[in-house]
């Protein structure tokens, strides 16, 4: 089953080759030049051009700032690095804040190392077998051809027993590992494919290779600087990378690994790969913190930093000052800042009916007209999470599509964030610990 997500209908940024944003793409509406921005450093990130840049997407709340990074870390691809964290996620009592944020860095960095090995690889011809009259050891020959030559290898019992495991036949294509003795299937042969007729579907069918049956191949593998640190950190490390219980890694491991790595760059066996960490709700990070990030990002090997919040002019937790984003100013200085603005109605309309498509609910359009209207009034994301509640009511009386009196009626069900603070005015006696002035429970205190 496919779960729907808050962000599961964002595909990318939903730009062209120009980087030029179109109106609606990639289930991305809107916000023309905050996307064209992230784009541009999606293009530059990508191009392994920068690193140790730090990034912020500031904006009302639901304006799309957390929809915008998700695009990001589509565009980036598979292969560049991209970790997610909440700023409140590093305030965990196993770890220090900083060790939470050094580990986030270093999952953001990836090691690209290149390995070379020999392998054989050709068309099985024949497989030939004997066991021994005791049953104990077995010998073998295969006979293994490309389009250009044929050759027979002697099999010991190790190999033999390869072989059977992978089902191995005349007829199919393979690649054995020289070092290991890892044997790989890669298809049956094209010239077979009329000998066996019930075969089943999933059958793949691949060329007879050619040329040199032994060859050099290249093969490559992505891991994070994390991965290594805690492979390295610990006798069941493999196992820790499964569990996530990865603790505090001491700084002399990473001093080491680093080493190692910078080995590996100069001896042209790895690469560098800078990724991403998205910190999203910066505003929940505390000075120490923010001193840390300064500190970090000049690192040579550090990732690209993009954050996100909705606050304005803030304190900065952990000291008694006021800043812009609740963020201090000499980092602020070293940021490139990405502002959202908020939506109009007609893009509220266009993420509503992306959402609809998503949720895979039908709603009429007097319906969406409405739902409009009230994201206006109020804000995006609740009319967003009206989608399902109405669908559930629509649902219950039978009716094909969501319609305006489901709307209404979850409208009623449902407080907003500004019906919510009214109704808090209104009857703010009869909650506790109310400290509104003039309130009976205030009152009451001061006189005891
Ligand atoms: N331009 C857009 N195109 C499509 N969907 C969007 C767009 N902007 C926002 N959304 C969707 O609207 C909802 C709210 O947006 P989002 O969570 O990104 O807001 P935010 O700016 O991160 O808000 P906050 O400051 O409260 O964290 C999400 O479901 C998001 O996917
Ligand atoms: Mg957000």
């Amino acid at each position: 089953m496919e779960r729907v997500g808050t962000h599961s209908h964002i595909r990318g940024l939903g730009l062209d080759d120009a980087l030029e944003p179109r109106a609606t793409s990639q289930g991305m509406v809107g916000q023309l030049k905050a996307r064209k921005a992230a784009g541009v450093i999606v293009k530059m990130i990508s191009a392994g051009k920068i690193a140790g840049r730090a990034v912020l997407i500031a904006g009302p709340p639901s304006t799309g700032k957390t929809a915008i990074a998700m695009g990001m870390a589509q565009g980036l691809g598979t292969d560049v690095p991209f970790t997610m964290l909440a700023a409140s996620e590093i305030f965990s009592l196993e770890m220090s804040k900083t060790e939470a944020l050094t580990q986030a860095f270093r999952r953001s960095i990836g090691v690209r190392i290149k390995e070379e090995s020999e392998i054989i690889e050709g068309e099985v011809v024949e497989i030939q077998v004997d066991r021994s009259m005791t049953g104990g050891s077995k010998t073998g020959k295969l006979t293994v051809k490309t389009t250009d030559m044929e050759t027979i290898y002697d099999l010991g019992n190790k190999m033999i027993d390869s072989l059977n495991k992978e089902k191995v036949m005349a007829g199919d294509v393979i690649t054995i590992d020289k070092a290991s003795g890892r044997i790989t299937r890669l298809g049956r042969s094209f010239t077979r494919a009329r000998d066996y007729d019930a075969m089943g579907s999933d059958v793949k069918f691949v060329q007879c290779p050619e040329g040199e049956l032994q060859k050099r191949k290249e093969v490559v593998h992505t891991v994070s600087l994390h991965e290594i640190d805690v492979i390295n950190s610990r006798s069941q490390g493999f196992l820790a990378l499964f569990s996530g219980d990865t603790g505090e890694i001491k700084a002399e491991v990473r001093d080491q690994i680093n080493t190692k790595v910078s080995e590996w760059r100069e001896e042209g066996k790895a690469e560098i790969v800078p990724g991403v960490v998205f910190i999203d709700e910066v505003h929940m990070l505390d000075i120490e913190c923010f001193s840390f990030l300064n500190r970090a990002l000049e690192d040579d090997m550090a990732p690209v930093v993009i954050m996100a919040t909705n606050r304005g002019i803030t304190n900065i937790r952990g000291t008694k000052y006021k800043s812009p984003h609740g963020i201090p100013v000499d980092l602020l200085d070293r940021l490139l800042i990405i502002s959202t603005k908020p939506y109009e109605e007609k893009e509220i309309n266009q993420i509503l009916t992306i959402r609809c498509q998503e949720e895979d609910v039908e709603m009429t359009d007097e319906a969406k007209d409405l739902l409009t209207k009230i994201g206006v009034e109020t804000s995006l994301r609740y009319s967003i999470h009206l989608i399902t509640a109405a669908n559930l009511v629509a649902r219950k009386r039978k009716a094909p599509a969501v319609d305006v009196q489901d709307i209404k009626r979850v409208y009623m069900l449902f407080l907003d964030e500004k019906r919510s603070v009214q109704a808090m005015k209104d009857y703010q006696d009869q909650y506790m610990f109310n400290e509104n002035e003039g309130s009976m429970a205030v009152d009451t205190a001061m006189e005891m």
